[in-house]
Order: C-alpha cells, then sequence, then structure tokens
C-alpha cells in the first residue's frame, strides 16, 4: 500500500487547481520570495504569495508535516526543507518536484522544529525522540544533542550562532560546539515554541499561554500572551517584533525591546498553529486549523486576505447550528459528503451513524482503525470523543481531542446526524 502510495505523489502543477490545505496548517516559512505552508494533510504548498496562488502542492513525507525552514542559496537557492510525523528531513528545491532533492535522515519519532543557522550552514532539528540534531549542509558529520527528558519541542539558533532547544520537561538549553550542555533556564511546564531575537536573547511559549525572553545571563523577563497554549513563535526580520500563536485561536504582536503587546489579530477563533514574518517584515502570515493561510499587515494587525481557494464547506440547511460550531474543528480534516476524500487529512463521514470503523474504500487508515471492530453509532461516537480517540483506539492517526461538554458533544451529534444522512 505504502508504495502505491508513494507512486501517487504528485508534484501537481498549481495553475490546475485552486490549492487548500486538507487539515491544520501547521507550518510556515518564507525562502526566495516563495511563501511554503505545510499541514497536517501530509502535504507542503509552495505559493507565490503575490500571485496569492500555488506554485506546487507535493506530497512526500507519510504522515503530518510539522516543520518548514529556507535552504540557503548554496544548497538550493529559494529552497524549502521540509519535516514530517515521520522522522524524516526532506530538501527540496525552489520548485519542488515530486521527489526530494535530499533526505536527511536519523530521527525516529516526529521532527516538530525546524531552525537554519544565522550563515546558512547548518540546519537544527527538534524531534519527539527526545533529540536534538545539527546537520552540516554541505555534508559532514551529523551532532546528536541528547539530555532533554521526553520531547523535543523547539530549536533556534541564537544570534551568537549557539543551537538552543526546549522541551516539554520545561527546560531551555544550550549546545556549545564543545563542551557539555548548558541548562539556561528551567520553567514548571512544558515549552512548545522557540525563536531566537537578536543580542543572543531566546523566546520560549508555554503549554500555559506564558511569553519569556530569556537574556543569554539567564534573566528572564515575561508575560501572559493568553489562556491557552503558545504553540508557535516568529520574529521579525529586524527582530523588533515577536509574533505569538496559540491554540485560543488569537495571534499576538508583541514589541520586543519592551515586552509591550502591540496588536491582537483576531482570526476565526480556531488554533492558530504557525506564523512567519515577510522579509520586509510588513505582512505576517499565519496557518491554523482554518486550513488557510492568512495574512495580516504586521504594522495594524489589520486582515489583508487569505491565500488559495474557498476552504468553507457547505453546511446543510435545518442542522443544529451549535453542532455546527462544534463542528468547525472537525471540518479541518474531514468532509461531510461522500466520494472521493480528496487531500483531507481524515475520511470523508458521509453515512457516518452505521458504517463500520475504517469501511472507507480508498482512505489509509491506521491499522487499528483498519481493523474495524466497531460501528459508529450515536453511543459509540460519543465515546470517541469522550475518552479520546488515543485511549479508544489507541494508535490512531487522529489526533487527541475530547469535548469535555456534554452540551457540545450532543449538539455535535445531533449535527452529525442530520448532515452526515
Ligand atoms: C487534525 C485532523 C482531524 C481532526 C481535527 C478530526 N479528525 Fe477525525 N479523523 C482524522 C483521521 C486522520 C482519521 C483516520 C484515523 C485513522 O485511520 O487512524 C479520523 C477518523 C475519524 C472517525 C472514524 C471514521 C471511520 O471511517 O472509521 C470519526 C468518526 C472521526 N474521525 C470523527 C471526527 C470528529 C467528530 C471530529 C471533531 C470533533 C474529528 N474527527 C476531528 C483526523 C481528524
Amino acid at each position: 500500500m505504502r508504495i502505491l502510495v508513494i507512486l501517487l505523489l504528485l508534484a501537481v502543477p498549481a495553475a490546475a487547481q485552486e490549492a487548500v490545505h486538507g487539515g491544520p496548517v501547521r507550518a510556515l516559512a518564507v525562502s526566495g520570495g516563495a511563501l511554503a505552508s505545510a499541514g497536517f494533510d501530509q502535504s507542503m504548498i509552495v505559493w507565490d504569495p503575490e500571485l496569492g496562488r500555488a506554485r506546487a502542492v507535493v506530497r512526500w513525507h507519510a504522515g503530518a508535516v510539522n516543520a518548514l525552514a529556507p535552504l540557503p542559496d548554496s544548497i538550493l537557492p529559494g529552497g524549502f526543507a521540509s519535516a514530517g510525523e515521520d522522522g524524516r528531513i526532506a530538501l527540496w528545491p525552489a520548485r519542488p518536484g515530486a521527489q526530494p532533492a535530499r533526505v536527511l535522515e536519523g530521527h525516529t519519532e516526529p521532527v516538530v522544529a525546524l531552525a537554519l543557522s544565522p550563515g546558512g550552514a547548518r540546519l537544527a532539528s527538534a524531534a519527539w525522540d527526545g533529540t536534538a540534531r545539527v546537520w552540516h549542509l554541505a555534508g559532514g558529520v551529523v551532532r546528536v544533542l541528547e539530555g532533554h527528558r521526553g520531547n523535543v519541542n523547539g530549536v533556534a539558533f541564537r544570534s551568537d550562532g549557539m543551537v538552543a532547544t526546549a522541551g516539554f520537561d520545561g527546560t531551555l538549553r544550550l549546545w556549545p560546539e564543545q563542551g557539555p550542555a548548558v541548562l539556561l533556564a528551567e520553567f514548571g511546564f512544558p515549552l512548545n515554541a522557540l525563536a531566537a531575537l537578536p543580542d543572543g536573547v531566546l523566546a520560549v511559549g508555554d503549554v500555559r499561554g506564558v511569553l519569556r525572553l530569556v537574556a543569554p545571563d539567564g534573566a528572564v523577563r515575561e508575560a501572559q500572551a493568553g489562556a491557552r497554549p503558545i504553540v508557535a513563535l516568529a520574529a521579525s526580520p529586524g527582530g523588533a517584533v515577536l509574533a505569538v500563536a496559540s491554540l485560543g485561536g488569537s495571534v499576538t504582536l508583541w514589541e520586543v525591546a519592551s515586552l509591550r503587546l502591540r496588536h491582537t489579530l483576531e482570526g476565526p477563533g480556531l488554533p492558530v498553529w504557525s506564523a512567519v514574518f515577510a522579509p520586509d517584515g510588513a505582512s505576517l502570515w499565519t496557518g491554523g486549523t482554518d486550513r488557510r493561510v492568512r495574512r495580516w499587515n504586521a504594522l495594524t494587525g489589520r486582515p489583508i486576505g487569505p491565500l488559495g481557494g474557498e476552504a468553507a464547506q457547505d453546511i446543510p440547511e435545518g442542522a443544529n447550528p451549535h453542532g455546527a460550531r462544534v463542528w468547525r474543528a472537525c471540518a479541518a480534516c474531514h468532509a461531510l459528503t461522500g466520494g472521493d476524500s480528496g487531500n483531507m487529512a481524515g475520511p470523508h463521514l458521509h453515512g457516518l451513524f452505521g458504517r463500520r470503523m475504517g469501511s472507507l474504500p480508498g482512505y489509509e487508515y491506521s491499522e487499528r482503525l483498519a481493523r474495524g471492530d466497531i460501528v459508529w453509532t450515536r453511543e459509540t461516537v460519543a465515546d470517541l470523543f469522550t475518552r479520546g480517540p488515543d485511549v479508544v483506539t489507541p494508535g490512531t492517526k487522529m489526533p487527541i481531542q475530547t469535548l469535555g461538554n456534554e452540551e457540545d458533544l450532543r449538539a455535535l451529534l445531533d449535527f452529525l446526524e442530520a448532515a452526515t444522512r
């Protein structure tokens, strides 16, 4: 099956279609006048940001694409590095074909962050195998950075060239070329995102929405950026402004010198997973659960508009409106109508009630769902989102999510009953 899928991985000529991601947009990067986005739908889209159109859509990773970084001109001008749930890092030219120019292998669990060194000679990766790695792009020995307890979630090159990592263990570590690692700071909560700022300052975001700026001497300044986990940080080209993206759905822009909140960007209220500034610092792109890449005026905080085709789904008339709102989080990965699931990250849910788990022809399920030992009913779907997909169907590809609120759950089931029929 895997071989068949690999053979089908296409680099679609973009003009032929209105590109849109089939799942949350998890990563963004800018390189040589192009913008790349990547997501849970396993694809990467390279955009012409001025025309708002896709130049190429690539599906190559076996699993979600979690991270992107620009590549230096000396390696692949205008190219990108992508890293995925499959533990692999691929190096792509500016106009990617179906196969990458090079693949960096070594991580054994999902890679979740990438960073390019200031001079462009090195690429660093952070992974859930508990390590970070430093790859010399011209070739040479790969450095494996070991020491975090658990997932390494963030990696950055400090302005002095030193590699820094942030982890689930709440620690911020530095990795000098020679000698042992340095524990720069330790916080009580998991750290999700890391970015480098001028003068050796590092920005870290944690699961409780706390933003911290850590100076080279370990001095910390902090601000509450929201109530929900921070999942991405992006520094403006000069490093004067920091964008903070959160699962709460808003993106905040901070003045680094004063740590003052400049703007709150009000999007569709769905989790935002990624952000990157344009090279001139005047606009900011964000990507999230609404599957869109949105553009903002970074100076005023106003929206400029999303790229690509329309991602909205037709909500059937008469469907429970409360349930339709809850459904918006599912719509990132699932279609309601039948036929081909297209590039959507999840199978379509048409005819869901009465359908056997893992039974949609043509969709590549995880082994757990392919076993088909559950029939979807109001009760079994309720159970799936009460105990969580990771508990009910361990090994599933569907990300962990539960509905703690009984009213939301009931409304979602009412909505599904009408909308999947
Ligand atoms: C980030 C993507 C994503 C989101 C968001 C998501 N799902 Fe899924 N869902 C998947 C994937 C991927 C699968 C297939 C899992 C597998 O094969 O293990 C799946 C499978 C399912 C199945 C089983 C379908 C079958 O054919 O057996 C149901 C039911 C389902 N999802 C319902 C929902 C509902 C309801 C929501 C919102 C509360 C939701 N999903 C949100 C990705 C997602």
